[in-house]
């Protein structure tokens, strides 16, 4: 059942501070959730739109000593570049903390005391793998070794990057620790446990019973949690990064990062507002969403909200926790750690004015029931072909004729045709549309919803001509005009969810603003009036006592406020308003720029393939089964000399090879076309088997083998004496 809330709050996970955030992030949790809270801004609700980043955890501290620098260092830097590539996208938080801020420190710290003096953890003593020479207990990362499922060297001791094997630091082969070098041993320590086991009947009935309408890959990946048996979860880590474990006796603890992060959505909201900031967290009148992505959902959907549900004191739970599947990069699984991806803040820099069209491409293509592909023709074609040709054609078109015709004033609209009647009547059926789908979280399907707004706008206009009409029927041609004015308005309301940049530019054109809801970026309740006069494409935020009366925004008389409301109203601009100059809303790609990306993978997966291939190359095949001097014996090697060599007609791999052995003059089949040209062997002195027994290639007799040794990586080169000897010298 829907409740009825008074208030939102979202949250998006906190992206770690030991790299940039790229577009799989982008397309799993940020600009979903972006389109989420703006969509409610424009319905004049009270939304607070908090996140920050992570910036404990040991990948952070691996990456300082990988850098050699401070873990300070590493999330100072990447903490800059994450926020300024949220803002460079229009994801305006009311605020973008961090979690080594002190309120964070003290409040994660209140939190643990909390449940630890009301008996809330269980200790348990473990033996944890430490190393003798660093003196420090290992975490899982720190250790490497041998994979026990595929062999490979330099698994870590959770996982085996190779074949993506989950791993625990016991099964390596031959462990050794990161930090020294030193074989690890086990070592006594104790930490503090969050009994999840107590809370499995609570959590069955809230989520499994309570939460059915929740999206099916979260609702099953919990289900699959609650029925395999919840088992105590440790919140504590032998590490000297994190916030200190606030109990006599834990020198050397820190929180896990697991359980101080959440706690983070908390803090930053504390931080914003010191006063108000229960109101949010504690009150049944709030509705609680996390954006998160597929690889977060038993840390937000089960031990969060039991850390919660430990702690008491009224926390809400989440209304939904709307979480996506992982999005490729041309084919391939994006990975950091391989640099394969997009990175927010290297496009920013290469796309200049083009924020809309990567927010408008993810969200085309948001993997939000299963995992999709982002490749940069699908890129490049949605925007040429949908923003440029569908949305920016129809509104540049409405716009200059307006100019043309009526001298940029809004005409008259006289007695309406059935087609205009029609096509207005479309809107409000997908405004609703649109509006349900973006509150069940299809942002992939609303898109759609406000592309078909601009789609019936563009066939109107194609249909009606008012082009042409203008040369005999001028009144016909205003009221046209008229009803593709409405539409770019409705469109401006529509797309400021998907597309804000492309949204104020067209509220700039056609003189108007909107109203934005209530802006809590300044701090306690604080309402903003950024309208300035004559610029009216300003927001206007408005007031929480009247949020949605046109009266209480702020630039009331002095200029024309749309709102979501508006969306779907034939009257939205009356007749005389007058609009701006067209500019255009989105520019064509070219295939220059695409190429230049697609460069830029093929120049990273080249160089994958050649590390791999090295790799290859150094990998040593085993021995084989013993064989008996007899055996040996049995086999006729010699030196002998290349006197011809050509190409096998019609085949890649074999060349037809004379030989001078000695004992004769031969021919021999051999399968290296690949790795010898015919011209460059002849008079090469080589070893055969020559006592092989004859068997036909192509067509062709081949008596012998020639001797060849094979690295690895398949690549092969002959066997030839350290000097020329005669051919026919007995080899063994
Ligand atoms: N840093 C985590 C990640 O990127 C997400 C943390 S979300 C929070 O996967 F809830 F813990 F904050
Ligand atoms: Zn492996």
């Amino acid at each position: 059942m829907e409740k009825n809330y008074k208030r939102t709050l979202v949250t998006c996970a906190l992206p770690y501070a030991n790299g940039p955030v790229h577009i799989g992030h982008l397309a799993g949790v940020y600009v979903p959730a972006d389109i989420y809270v703006r969509y409610l801004r424009m319905r004049g609700e009270d939304v607070l739109y908090v996140c920050g980043s992570d910036e404990h955890g040991v990948p952070i501290t691996i990456k300082a000593r990988q850098q050699g620098c401070t873990p300070q260092d590493i999330v100072d830097k990447y903490h800059k570049i994450i926020k300024d590539s949220f803002t460079g996208l229009g994801i305006n938080f009311d605020i973008y903390g961090r979690t080594s801020s002190e309120v964070h420190s003290k409040n994660a710290s209140e939190f643990f005391r909390k449940l630890y003096d009301e008996g809330k953890f269980i200790t348990k003593e473990s033996e944890q793998y430490y190393d003798p020479e660093a003196k420090t207990f290992l975490a899982d990362r720190y250790i490497v070794g041998t994979c026990p499922k595929c062999g490979a060297e330099g698994a870590y001791g959770d996982q085996c990057e190779k074949c993506g094997s989950t791993l625990s630091p016991e099964e390596l082969i031959n462990p050794k620790s990161k930090l020294s070098g030193a074989e690890p041993i086990k070592k006594k320590t104790s930490h503090w446990y969050l009994p999840l086991d107590q809370y499995e009947s609570w959590l069955s009935e809230w989520i499994l019973e309570g939460h059915k309408e929740w999206r099916s890959n979260v609702y099953g990946q919990c289900k699959s949690w609650i029925d395999g048996g919840l088992q105590p979860r440790a919140v504590s880590r032998d590490l000297d990064w994190g916030v200190p474990v606030p109990v006599e006796g834990a020198e050397g603890k820190v929180l896990y990062v697991w359980f101080d992060a959440p706690i983070g959505y908390i803090s930053n909201t504390q931080e914003l507002l010191p006063q108000s900031w229960e109101r949010w967290w504690k009150s049944e009148d709030t509705k609680l969403v996390h954006f998160i992505g597929k690889d977060n959902i038993v840390f937000h959907c089960i031990v969060f909200p039991s850390m919660l549900k430990a702690y008491g004191d009224g926390y809400i739970l989440p209304d939904n926790v709307p979480s996506n599947e992982f999005l490729n990069l041309e084919g391939d699984k994006i990975s950091t750690s391989r640099n394969w991806a997009v990175w927010a803040h290297e496009y920013l820099e290469q796309f200049p004015g083009k924020e809309d069209v990567m927010r408008y491409v993810l969200t085309a293509n948001a993997p939000e029931t299963k995992d999709n592909d982002f490749s940069w023709k699908d890129f490049q074609t949605r925007n040429n072909s949908e923003l440029v040709a569908i949305f920016g054609n129809f509104v540049n078109r409405a716009i200059v004729l307006t100019h043309k015709y009526f001298d940029g004033k809004v005409p008259a609209r006289g007695e309406l045709l059935d087609v205009d009647r029609e096509t207005l009547a479309e809107i409000p059926v997908l405004r609703a549309s649109l509006e349900k789908n973006i509150e069940g979280y299809h942002f992939r399907e609303a898109l759609k919803d406000a592309m078909s707004i601009a789609r019936v706008g563009n066939k109107y206009i194609s249909d009606t001509e008012p082009w042409k009409v203008a040369k005999t029927d001028m009144a016909r041609t205003a009221t046209i005009l008229n009803v593709c004015i409405q539409i770019c308005a409705d469109l401006a309301i529509a797309f400021e969810p998907f597309t804000p940049f492309a949204a104020e530019k067209l509220r700039k054109m056609l003189g108007v603003c909107i109203c934005a809801g209530i802006d809590h970026r300044k701090g306690e309740q604080e309402t903003v009036n950024t309208y300035k006069e004559g610029e009216g494409a300003a927001i206007h935020t408005v007031s929480a006592a009247a949020p949605m009366e046109a009266s209480s925004c702020p630039g009331f008389g002095k200029c024309v406020c749309l709102n979501w409301n508006m969306l779907g109203n034939t009257d939205i601009l009356s007749e005389g308003h007058e609009i701006g100059a067209a500019e255009l809303l989105f520019a064509k790609i070219e295939d220059e720029a695409i190429q230049a990306q697609l460069d830029r993978l093929d120049a990273i997966r080249a160089e994958r393939e050649a590390a791999a291939k090295a790799e290859a190359a150094r990998q040593v095949a085993p021995q084989k089964a013993e064989c008996s001097f007899e055996d040996f014996e049995k086999m006729d090697i010699r030196t002998a000399t290349v006197l011809e060599a050509e190409r096998v007609p019609k085949t890649d791999k074999l060349l037809k090879l004379s030989i001078d052995t000695g004992i004769d003059k031969r021919t021999i089949v051999s399968g290296i076309a690949e790795y010898y040209a015919p011209e460059d062997i002849v008079g090469k002195q080589i070893c055969i088997l020559a006592n092989l027994a004859p068997r036909k290639i192509r067509g062709i007799e081949s008596k012998g083998m020639i001797l060849m040794a094979r690295q690895g990586d398949g690549k092969m080169r002959f066997i030839t004496p350290q000097e020329v000897l005669n051919n026919g010298a007995e080899i063994g």
